[in-house]
Order: C-alpha cells, then sequence, then structure tokens
C-alpha cells in the first residue's frame, strides 16, 4: 500500500502539482512572519483585514467567556444557539430577505444547497469556471451538470432552451469568479433565469462585504438582488471569520434546513465563531466598512496600475483579485518562490484549481496594504518577472 502512495505522489511531482502549506507565524495582516523573516502578503482573502479587528476579537472572546467554545452538536439536535439565531437574523436584515441559514463554510454551504435543490432528472447549469465545491455539489446532486462557457450568457441562453422541459433548472454562478477576479453578467442571467422559469444561486465569496455601497455583495450592486433565489456567502474572506450562508424566502430556508445533508449531519459553528462573524456583518455596514472598501478599491487600482506600468499584461478586472498569468505549473512555482525570497508571498495556483495551461500567481489585495507597500511589491515582481521569464 506504501508503495502505491508513494508512485501517486510521485506522479504529482512529475506533473508539477505538488501541494504543500506553508505556515504563517502570528496573526493574519498585510505582513506576516514566514521562516522568521517579514514578508508582504499578497495571497490572503481577509481583504477588509477584520481577521485581526479588536471588535471581532473582543466579540469571540466574550462569546467563549459566555457560551464555551463549543456548540456540541449539530444544529438539527441541541446545536442551535442564541447567537446562530442572532447571527442570522443579522444577515438577513443585512442582505435584505425574508430569512438565511448559516452553514459551516462556503464548501459545506456548496455541497449542502445544491443537491437540497436538483437531484436525479433535473439539471444544473454551472458556469466552467465555478468554484470546486459548486462542481462537487453538482456532481453530489446526482442531477445533470451541464457547464456552459465562461460568462457567456448566449450559450447559457442556447443550452437552456435544449434542456427546456427535463425537469428542474438550476442556474449557478460565483458573482466574482475567486480565480479570475472579473464579475458574472448577472443582469443577462436573472432575465434567462425568468424566462426559463430556473432557480438562480449566486455564490459571492468574494463579493459580499466589497462589493456594493453597503457591502452586500455583487447582486445587490447590479440591482437585481430580488431575481436571485439564493445568494450564497462566505465569513472567512471579507468578514474576517468563518462560516458561510445561504440568504434566501422562508420556505427555502425551511427546505435547506430539512435537505441540506452539510447543516443536518455536521456539528454547527462555535459560539467564538458566530459572534466574531456577528460583529463583522455589523462593521461592514458602518462608516468604517464603507471607509475599508474604499481604501481596497483604492488599493486594488493603483496594484493594477503599478503592474501594467512595471510591462505585464493583467485581464480586464477592477476587484480585489489581480491574475498574472504565468503559462506552466513550474514556471508559476518558481515565481512564487523567488518572490517568497525577496519578501513577498504570493501563492502560484496551478490545476485543478484552474484548467490546464491556466495556471497564474492570483494576488488579493487588503484595504490594510499600505500605499507604499504596493509599488515596493510591484518592482520586486517586475525584477523576478523578468529573470523567470514572465516579462
Ligand atoms: C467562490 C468560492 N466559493 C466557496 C468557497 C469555499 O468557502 P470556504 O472557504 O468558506 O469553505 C470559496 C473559497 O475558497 C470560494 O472562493
Amino acid at each position: 500500500m506504501k508503495d502505491i502512495i508513494l508512485q501517486e505522489l510521485e506522479q504529482i511531482r512529475e506533473r508539477g502539482l505538488y501541494r504543500r502549506t506553508r505556515l504563517i507565524q502570528g496573526r493574519q495582516s498585510a505582513w506576516v512572519e514566514m521562516g522568521g523573516k517579514r514578508v508582504l502578503l499578497l495571497c490572503s482573502n481577509n481583504y477588509l483585514g477584520l481577521a485581526g479587528h479588536p471588535a471581532l476579537i473582543e466579540a469571540a472572546v466574550n462569546a467563549a467567556t459566555q457560551f464555551g467554545v463549543s456548540s456540541g452538536a449539530s444544529r438539527l439536535v441541541s446545536g442551535t444557539m442564541e447567537l446562530h439565531e442572532r447571527l442570522e437574523a443579522a444577515l438577513a436584515r443585512f442582505k435584505q430577505t425574508p430569512a438565511a441559514l448559516v452553514f459551516n463554510s462556503g464548501y459545506a454551504a456548496n455541497t449542502g444547497v445544491i443537491p437540497a435543490l436538483a437531484g436525479r432528472g433535473d439539471v444544473i447549469f454551472s458556469d466552467r469556471l465555478n468554484h470546486a465545491s459548486i462542481v462537487d455539489g453538482a456532481l453530489l446532486s446526482g442531477a445533470r451538470l451541464v457547464r456552459y462557457p465562461h460568462n457567456d450568457h448566449n450559450a447559457l441562453a442556447r443550452l437552456l432552451e435544449r434542456h427546456r422541459g427535463k425537469g428542474r433548472a438550476l442556474v449557478v454562478t460565483d458573482g466574482v469568479f475567486s480565480m479570475d477576479g472579473d464579475i458574472a453578467p448577472l443582469r443577462e442571467i436573472v432575465r434567462l433565469k425568468t424566462d426559463h422559469k430556473a432557480l438562480l444561486m449566486v455564490d459571492d465569496a468574494h463579493g459580499s462585504g466589497v462589493l456594493g455601497e453597503q457591502g452586500r455583495g455583487v447582486a445587490e450592486m447590479m440591482g437585481v438582488a430580488d431575481g436571485v433565489d439564493i445568494r450564497m456567502g462566505t465569513f472567512g474572506k471579507a468578514f474576517g471569520s468563518y462560516g458561510a450562508y445561504a440568504a434566501v424566502s422562508q420556505e427555502l430556508r425551511e427546505l435547506l434546513l430539512n435537505r441540506a445533508r452539510s447543516f443536518i449531519f455536521s456539528t454547527s459553528l462555535p459560539p467564538t465563531v458566530l459572534a466574531a462573524s456577528l460583529a463583522a456583518v455589523e462593521l461592514v455596514q458602518s462608516p468604517e466598512g464603507a471607509s475599508l472598501r474604499d481604501q481596497l478599491r483604492r488599493n486594488s487600482d493603483q496594484f493594477r496600475n503599478s503592474m501594467r506600468s512595471a510591462g505585464f499584461t493583467l485581464p480586464d478586472g477592477n476587484t480585489q483579485i489581480v491574475p498574472l498569468l504565468t503559462g506552466e505549473a513550474d514556471t508559476t512555482m518558481r515565481f512564487s518562490e523567488q518572490l517568497l525570497d525577496v519578501g513577498l508571498y504570493v501563492q502560484g495556483i496551478r490545476p485543478p484549481t484552474v484548467p490546464a495551461g491556466g495556471c497564474r500567481l492570483r494576488f488579493t489585495l487588503m484595504a490594510t496594504h499600505g500605499h507604499g507597500d504596493l509599488d515596493w511589491a510591484a518592482e520586486r515582481i517586475a525584477a523576478v518577472g523578468r529573470r523567470v521569464g514572465v516579462i
């Protein structure tokens, strides 16, 4: 057995796809310590810097003191605590939906919600670049999975037409695409889902807290929130905490509570995490939240401009996710390693996270990056980029 495992690991290495964890010492922030060295963090989803915010820390500490550190059971047994209900009420107010249901993570939400809404005999229409957890949810469901070309609403229209009348239709898309940073054409998708009486789910893991005037997310920013049946978002990114939610109608909440297996068969989130998320929901809507979003936008613009001035070609886009296409896996990983040597941490992204040939460095900006940090970073990235042949 050991031989088979070692052989498989060798094959992963040979294909340049071997992965390992990297240790961040101390707290998550713009600058972190790795291997005893201070480095600029450019691959965290802690977009607003809330992971280290005093209000979230205080909320978590107080919750541990008052409620303990575990819920002790799944939600439907004895694991529904006061904080679960307060967080769901706060979320429903924030997302302006009748109800919300909290999940243990974005992965758990997608693998729970999708099979709860579609099964054998139904059809799931999924953008080709959707997050892996959406693909896994669709595969788990037993429904037919139809993947449409990225952001191509005309192709989606044709596919919806071709499968008309074949069971329930569920359209699922990332709001902001996690590896590309571009945004789904939600106005067109909402029009199509209405014409075809389909259900629409938007995974807004990267837009919640960041997009829209009060950070309500991508559907709200585009003015189509009412056309989206399931607005899913996560707490592990801009909200600086952990977990996820589906903002939905009362009936959908009830259905998910009865059908979503990741919700039913898993110990619920602990009080500390819920309290931190609750504090984050308040903070995101406050003037401080608005000013962090402004700063994040400015940082994203500045970084794109500096990278382009340094000679890089970047895809169009204006979110906090900035991909730099680097081609093959070995160039990408060499690029990433050499950046770490000069004080910058950005992880190389390879298949299966992105399609073959789509390797990249995925830079993510935070509101807590300083103006000087980003120009300094672009200069170093350009120097290393020339060395590894990307410019
Ligand atoms: C678009 C998208 N959906 C879902 C997830 C999963 O969320 P979580 O990390 O909370 O499991 C991620 C996280 O990487 C994501 O980028």
